[in-house]
């Protein structure tokens, strides 16, 4: 049932950008007051400041990795350079990392996020193209070699994974006395790590939750459901879709409030807020821009999260054309983004 869903309202269709910042090398970048909002404390619920933070999503790279490097690493070098200036607290990938599972694919993909190492965190997702054949059953060995759990299983907001890879992984974190806890779960997730996931949930009740897998929203603003193109359950081994995923899961727990996505094609772009099981609002994502020129242009979503303001704010910026993409569907503000007391754990 989606009566309960509706497509993000209040949101501000076209952001005020009258303040505008010079990023160091590059160029003059348009920013909303939300996103400078880490200069002020604001004191939520009479018990705690909470600042705004922002988190970077990195929508498929798969056409950079296999043929504009380049590219994917004018992103994350621009992450780099703007993490002080943006208080960027997390990265996000959102799976489809290389295009045809090319060893030389991956050592580009390693390349880029290289820069990242030591700056920020980065929760990567696996897609369907991470896989051979463009997503036949589940053999991520290239990943697991360039990726391996062991790179991970030390950094202070490991939190752990389903098996060996970290393919299936929740990482923690914790700022301004909030917990947090993004979870990433393999393409089409199997009903066995689903299951593994709602215990993990079900052990972090005061963790807020962000969730990523690589494919959740359809460009229609619903969830990927029976019937929809590029659905997982059309791929060799790959089992849950969107809709089975919220109903399986997402609903089902108090703590999620956002979910990330990419791989569907046409205009690579949905959102929808639906209200789960405890009366909070989740807001469900897509961004995918692989269909663009030059692999996808460079555009990534700059997402902050304000909960003194209850605003969830996106744009879309490209740091290899250094510009905002400010059409609504790119450029939009979540108003009453959290329900009362939300971030007061
Ligand atoms: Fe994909």
């Amino acid at each position: 049932m989606k009566h309960d869903d509706q497509k993000n309202a209040g949101i501000a269709s076209r952001m005020q950008r009258r303040d505008f910042i010079k990023f160091a090398g590059l160029g003059t970048v348009a920013l909303s007051a939300g996103l400078q909002g880490c200069a002020s404390l604001a004191r939520l619920g009479g018990s705690r400041d909470v600042r705004p933070f922002t988190i970077i999503a990195l929508p498929d790279t798969q056409y950079y990795s296999k043929a504009f490097p380049h590219i994917f690493t004018a992103q994350t070098e621009w992450i780099r350079d703007n993490k002080e200036a943006l208080d960027i607290f997390l990265v996000i990938h959102e799976g489809d990392i290389t295009d045809n599972n090319a060893e030389e694919e991956w050592k580009n993909a390693r390349k880029s996020l290289d820069v990242l190492d030591g700056v920020v965190p980065v929760c990567l997702n696996t897609g369907n193209h991470d896989q051979p054949g463009w997503g036949a059953e589940r053999q991520l060995t290239h990943f697991y070699d360039f990726f391996p759990r062991s790179r991970y299983e030390n950094l202070p907001w490991f939190g752990g994974t389903w098996q060996d890879g970290i393919e299936n992984a929740y990482w923690k974190f914790e700022r301004d006395g909030v917990p947090y806890l993004v979870l990433c779960l393999e393409f089409g997730p199997r009903d066995e790590v689903i299951d593994w996931a709602n215990r993990i949930l079900d052990a972090h009740p005061k963790h807020r939750v962000i969730f990523s897998t690589h494919c959740y929203m359809y460009s229609d603003d619903t969830r990927v459901g029976e019937g929809d193109k590029w659905n997982p359950r059309t791929y060799a081994g790959a089992d849950n879709d969107g809709e089975e995923l919220w109903e399986k899961m997402v609903r089902r727990h108090e703590n999620i409030f956002l979910v990330l996505s990419g791989h569907i094609l046409n205009d690579g772009k949905g959102r929808l807020t639906s209200t789960n099981e405890h009366g909070s609002p989740v807001h469900q994502v897509l961004a995918n821009y692989q269909m663009l020129p030059d692999g996808g242009e460079g555009w990534l979503r700059i997402i902050t999260i304000d909960p003194a303001a209850n605003q969830i704010t996106m744009k879309t910026y490209s740091p290899w054309l250094d510009r905002f993409a400010t059409d609504e569907e790119n450029e939009f503000v979540i108003e009453n983004a959290f329900r009362p007391g939300f971030f007061n754990v």
